[in-house]
């Protein structure tokens, strides 16, 4: 079990990607914020089936969080995230700090429409804007030939989709599948937060989506269906519901019944905000 070379810079990045491109190697690339987790790791073993190198980036991205949201918590433990990219294989961390992605004077931003309206963006308006600016970056950084992406964030998925197609970025996207407690819940970071009594009242947002989903595939009213989701939340402890909505599964557009869809909602559990999706299919 060999460690990840771990590189903070750019041009070592460059360097070390030129490297490989010259002894005729792939790569792929898996951009997370550390506090890896089984869905990381998931990711980093799909990035090594379709790639022979496979760069991590552990970035806790400044420009997606709001100034009310959880950045100075958000947890951070390097050591342990290189331990498991070493079990999972990955030859590379990318760790730059935030002076190196984005110096003084940085003045874009990258705004994605589509898929990015409305769900998160009603809620974390610069959410999107935050994410479509860093990953591209890190995709011109490392010049990738796939990267993958878990569907736990699955509006984030659609909306890197459409950002390389729009940008003609050469970066085949591969959507990953979320990997689940035994429970139902899907990994996050962000389950570091929740206290036990917490765990278990999360663990009915994805049992309440799935019985919705069927629900929906069954015939039921997509308004009535969602509205009673969002009272089963309720009713198992969550504190609000920001959304529970079906859209069409590749362009987030409104649900229509004979297309495949997606369902997906956002729930706060005290401080804590979860994200969940699971597949409507289609009638
Ligand atoms: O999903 C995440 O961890 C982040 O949004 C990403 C894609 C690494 C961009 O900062």
């Amino acid at each position: 079990m060999s460690r990840p070379l771990v590189i903070d810079s750019v041009a070592a990045l460059r360097a070390q990607i030129r490297d490989w491109r010259c002894d005729g190697l792939s790569v792929a690339m898996v951009p997370t914020m550390g506090a890896l987790h089984d869905g990381h790791i998931s990711l980093v073993r799909i990035a090594l089936e379709k790639a022979e190198r496979c760069v991590v980036s552990i970035f806790v991205n400044p420009t997606q969080f709001a100034p009310s949201e959880d950045l100075d918590k958000y947890p951070r433990q390097l050591a342990r995230d290189l331990d498991r990219m070493a079990g999972a294989g990955a030859q590379l961390a990318f760790i730059p700090d935030v002076a190196e992605m984005y110096p003084a004077g940085f003045a874009t931003r990258i705004s994605v429409g589509g898929p990015a309206a409305g769900l998160e963006s009603d809620f974390r308006p610069t959410f999107f804007d935050g994410v479509a600016t860093v990953v591209a970056k890190l995709f011109l950084q490392t010049l990738p030939d796939c990267a993958v992406f878990g569907e736990k964030d699955y509006q984030q998925l659609c909306v890197v989709r459409q950002l390389c197609r729009d940008l003609d970025l050469p970066v085949e996207i591969i959507g990953a599948p979320t990997v689940r407690d035994a429970h139902g819940l899907a990994m996050s970071s962000r389950n570091a937060y929740l206290s036990e009594a917490e765990l278990g009242v999360a663990r009915q947002l994805n049992a309440v989506l799935h019985r919705t989903a069927a629900a929906l595939a069954a015939g039921a009213d997509e308004s009535s269906a969602t509205a009673e989701a969002g009272r089963a939340l309720v009713k198992a402890g969550f504190d609000k519901v920001d959304y529970i909505a079906a859209r069409e599964s590749l362009a987030l557009a409104p649900w229509r019944r004979n297309r495949d869809g997606r369902l997906l909602a956002a729930a706060w559990l005290g401080k804590t905000r979860l994200i969940d999706n699971v597949e409507v299919p289609s009638a």
